[in-house]
């Protein structure tokens, strides 16, 4: 049976390294870690998820604030808000939720963010930044950071020899996390739904990272034997035999048949979920600390 990884665990690891490090810039510097979420329109996950979010910056000894905007919130209106973040100095991270009403350009807003401030990791100055590997300025997206620290509890931090799946290529997820596994010297292939028999480029794989947002779609065929699966996908599916309305969680890959297969495995929940929240705290702590011109703590 593979090895549960645990994200719940990491991710508290690295929540008290965040609370450390933000009350020691303020206990030294005076300043307190900033982070503000713009939510637009009335999409109950993403409020949950932004709700989570602020709940942990308050944890971490934040200023957190929220702005929550009506659906019908223009163009204009919204990147006005996102300047006049950018310009206030109390706050060191901005985030975006996605997805935004369809009448609004998500890609412009997101590029309108500052990319010192970008702790989603989206601006494309951020994305080339990883893309030639400068580590000390640009900030890396929440989801594919917090899948390396799972990799590497695993691993170590080298990762040479290995050869190492990614399914998905989104520019928040894929994209960002093949450059983080090549940098740590895997050998990488990102595979998509336009790849030619994806069962068999997965059983390649020494580290399988799926992300396709297809409720158990990767089966235990599809896994090398010993190799560490990471699931990124959380898809609420109906459990008509639970009772009316009753529904559970499951992730991308068929998780029971996996873990007799795999090496080690993370669940849904409770594997990479709790990891995205904590690297968000990280990058906001790290920005901040940026701003103030002294050294950020490393995760
Ligand atoms: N919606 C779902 N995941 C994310 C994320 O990581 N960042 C933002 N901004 N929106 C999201």
């Amino acid at each position: 049976m593979a090895e549960i990884i645990d994200g719940k665990k990491v991710a508290a690891s690295v929540i008290a390294t965040v609370k450390a490090a933000a009350y020691t810039l303020e206990q030294t510097k005076g300043v307190r870690t900033g982070l503000a979420v713009v939510i637009v329109g009335d999409d109950p996950a993403s409020h949950t998820y932004v709700g989570a979010k602020g709940c942990m910056a308050k944890e971490c000894g934040f200023n957190s604030i929220q702005h929550t905007l009506p659906a019908e919130t223009s163009q204009e209106e919204l990147v006005r808000l996102v300047q006049s973040l950018n310009d206030d100095a109390a706050i060191h991270g901005i985030l975006v939720q996605l997805p935004l009403p369809k009448h609004l350009n998500a890609e412009a807003i997101i590029q309108s963010i500052r990319p010192d401030k970008d702790v989603d990791g989206l601006n494309v100055v951020n994305a080339g930044k990883l893309a030639t590997g400068d580590f000390a300025t640009g900030h890396i997206s929440c989801t594919p950071a917090g899948v390396l620290l799972l990799v590497r509890s695993i691993y170590g931090e080298d990762l040479s020899g290995l050869n190492a799946v990614v399914i998905g290529r989104s520019n928040l997820f894929g994209k960002p996390m093949t450059q983080l596994l090549l940098n740590a010297n895997a050998t990488v292939t990102t595979a998509h739904s336009r790849t030619k028999d994806l069962a068999f480029v997965s059983r390649g794989a020494d580290v399988l990272v799926v992300a396709v947002g297809r409720p158990e779609m990767v089966t235990a065929d599809w896994i090398k034997a010993g190799a560490t699966v990471i699931d990124v996908g959380i898809n609420r599916i109906a459990t008509p035999e639970r009772g009316e309305r009753k529904s559970r969680l499951v992730g991308d890959v068929a998780y029971e048949k996996a873990s007799e297969v795999a090496g080690a495995i993370t669940p849904v929940p409770g594997g990479v979920g709790p990891m995205t929240i904590a690297m968000l705290m990280a990058n906001t702590v790290i920005a901040a600390h940026r701003a103030c011109g002294i050294m950020p703590p490393e995760f």
